[in-house]
């Protein structure tokens, strides 16, 4: 049976696989702490990257994350990680990107997740093999961090 039910369980956390034209998340490759190219080869989008941010289904970085502009329309934002109001006069958007892909480069012991990543496991299926956020995902949340700029 155990055969039958982890491929559903994977399924179920696993939401997306590469899409052509987009970055392998076997291919990325994070040089410096960062991913200079757009893992789709476009420009992601911040209204729709905000919507991933907050929606607890896809990056629910508000799990870990205040963002004070959204404080007011979004209810329990965790504090686990830091706050990331001005993150883009820190970080640029490639550094962005590579924490966002996979947070364990920067910091091994990071409890932030890595959000395309394959999860290494084995034997699992081609169909469910995938990582947390799309590529798309990855881009428009890119977008939408570097609009949180300080006053
Ligand atoms: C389970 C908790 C958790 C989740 C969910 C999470 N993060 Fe993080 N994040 C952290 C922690 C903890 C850090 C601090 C750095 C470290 O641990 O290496 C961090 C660091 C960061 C940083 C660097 C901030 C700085 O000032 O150095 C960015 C940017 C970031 N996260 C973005 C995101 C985005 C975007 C999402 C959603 C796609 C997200 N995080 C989801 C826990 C989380």
């Amino acid at each position: 049976m155990l055969h039958r039910i982890i491929p559903i369980l994977a399924a179920a956390t696993l939401a997306t696989t590469a899409q052509a034209g987009e970055v392998a998340p076997g291919d990325v490759k994070i040089v410096d702490g960062a991913i200079a190219a757009s893992l789709t080869g476009e420009p992601g989008d911040a209204e729709r990257g905000k919507a991933a941010f907050v929606g607890r289904k896809a990056g629910n970085c508000l799990a870990c994350h205040v963002v004070t502009e959204l404080l007011d329309e979004q209810q329990f934002h965790g504090e686990i990680g830091p706050p990331l109001d001005g993150v883009a006069d820190i970080y640029s958007a490639a550094e962005l990107r590579a924490q966002i892909v996979d947070s364990k480069v920067a910091n091994p012991a990071t409890i932030m997740p890595a959000f395309y990543r394959e999860t290494g496991l084995n034997r699992v299926p081609d169909a469910f093999k995938g990582t947390i956020l799309s590529a798309q995902q990855v881009e428009d949340i890119v977008a939408y961090l570097g609009t949180l700029k300080g006053e």
